[in-house]
């Protein structure tokens, strides 16, 4: 696939597949091209050539909005919560997108059994939380649609250490207990890949790398660029 921003070509010609039921982390540093790829992914922009293939079927020209009714949800980097609603709004809003009658309180529950913070919270508005805690409402948010995919963008940028390890664990529980499969994006290369089956690394709009995550840890290339050594 190829993706440009007018003359700025984003995306270089890469092939990603996302096996079903797995944990696959694309890595890659600032400006590889990681949130295009999830953008054009959910259908938020178009690629210039290229397909996106989502169970045997071509999305690639479907609205965003199709694309989340087919069970493709995103979480965006930097979160983009609402402020000005509470925590139990923000997640209706992630249902909006949903044609069943759904239960809110079943959902509700389904979503305190991974972050059970977010419970004691839901009369709180969103811009008083805590970086971790805004992220683990962007992912229930996201979560809210009944996603069989779902679609992380930097779910550790900007947040307490500690925290980021309880997102990590909640996010391999739900794959665990629940099969929704799992594409993180990350610059927190090791934490990503501990977490994943498979692992992609994009550098400048091109994928240099791919591999099992547990054979992408022990990789010289990979660990000199981007494990710190
Ligand atoms: N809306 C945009 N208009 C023009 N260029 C963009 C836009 N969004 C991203 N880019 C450029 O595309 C490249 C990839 O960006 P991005 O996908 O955001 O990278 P990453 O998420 O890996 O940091 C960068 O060179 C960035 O400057
Ligand atoms: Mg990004």
């Amino acid at each position: 696939m190829y993706v440009n921003y007018g003359a700025i070509k984003a995306i270089r010609g890469i092939n990603i597949q996302v096996k079903e039921g797995s944990i696959v982390t694309l890595i890659g540093a600032n400006g590889a091209g990681k949130t295009t790829t999830l953008r054009t992914i959910s259908g938020l922009i178009k690629p210039a050539s290229g397909k996106v293939i989502y169970c045997n079927e071509d999305i690639t020209n479907l609205s965003a909005d199709k694309i989340v009714q087919r069970g493709i949800s995103q979480s965006p980097e930097g979160r983009l919560i609402f402020s000005n609603l509470t925590v139990l709004e923000n997640l209706e809003m992630g249902a909006y997108t949903r044609k069943d009658k759904y239960k809110l309180k079943d959902d509700l529950e389904f979503i305190f059994h991974f972050f059970p913070r977010l419970k004691e919270r839901l009369k709180q508005y969103g811009g008083t939380l805590s970086g971790g805690e805004q992220q683990m409402l962007a992912i229930s948010r996201a979560l809210m649609s009944k996603p069989k995919l779902l679609l992380l963008d930097e779910p550790s940028l900007g947040i307490a250490p500690l925290l980021v390890k309880t997102i990590f664990e909640q996010i391999v529980k739900l794959n665990r207990e629940t099969g929704i499969t799992v594409l993180i994006v990350e610059q927190n290369a090791y934490l990503a890949l501990q977490n994943s089956n498979y692992g992609y690394v994009l550098e400048t709009g091109e994928l240099i790398i791919e591999g099992d995550a547990k054979e992408l840890i022990q990789n010289e290339e990979v660990k000199k660029a981007y494990l710190g050594g």
